[in-house]
């Protein structure tokens, strides 16, 4: 098949998009910054990491508190991760303006979503300069989930969740599973 070369860009696709907490709620006023560049990068320690624009208000609460949750939004929350992604801390309060509720996070300073049906707790390990991203990476020292995600047997059924992706700017609902981790290699 015939391809076309572009020069190098940012073409990853799909990727999650989450609303990242920041803040302590006094000397940073707790805030929510929309992040796609966003991923899981260790399994042990549990490691995220997020590339910020040092100029996003969120930066200097990101760098001085070295700690962010990662709530990741349902499809339903389109709007709202889009306005988080577009207004700013600095002269909005996105929790109110969006009706979020903040909740107290259980081992970090940064508030998590409570609409959000999964939020990582996370602490800033190391801070790498990229370019026009610092990238935080973050260990996940705690994680809460809604618990009616949660079957008998303590599985969690993320399906339930209808989790928000996104793809070269346009947002998506996940479609239908496809299969699960080594079915190609399963035995029927
Ligand atoms: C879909 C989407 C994805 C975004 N991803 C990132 C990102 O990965 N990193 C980043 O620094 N800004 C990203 N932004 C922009 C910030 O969320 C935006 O500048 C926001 O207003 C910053 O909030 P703050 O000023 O309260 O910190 C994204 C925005 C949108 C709408």
């Amino acid at each position: 098949m015939e391809k076309t070369i572009w020069p190098g860009s940012t073409q990853l696709a799909p990727s999650p998009v989450v609303l990242v907490g920041t803040g302590d709620g006094r000397r940073f006023p707790w805030n929510l910054l929309t992040v796609a560049w966003a991923g899981t990068l260790s399994s042990d320690p549990p490691i995220v990491g997020i590339g910020v624009r040092p100029s996003r208000f969120s930066y200097r609460a990101l760098k001085e508190l070295r700690c962010f949750t990662v709530n990741l939004p349902t499809a339903a929350m389109a709007e709202t991760v889009d306005f988080c992604g577009v207004a700013s801390g600095a002269d909005t309060d996105k929790f109110a303006v969006r009706k979020l509720t903040a909740v107290k996070a259980s081992k970090i300073v940064a508030p998590l979503v409570a609409e959000c049906p999964l939020s990582l707790e996370c602490a800033v390990r190391q801070v790498v300069s990229l370019g026009s991203h610092d990238l935080f990476l973050g260990e996940v020292i705690a994680v809460q989930v809604t618990s009616d995600l949660i079957d008998d047997k303590g599985h969690l059924d993320l399906e339930k969740a209808n989790l928000l992706a996104y793809a070269h700017g346009h947002y998506y609902s996940l479609g239908k599973e496809l299969g699960h981790f080594g079915f190609s290699v399963r035995k029927k």
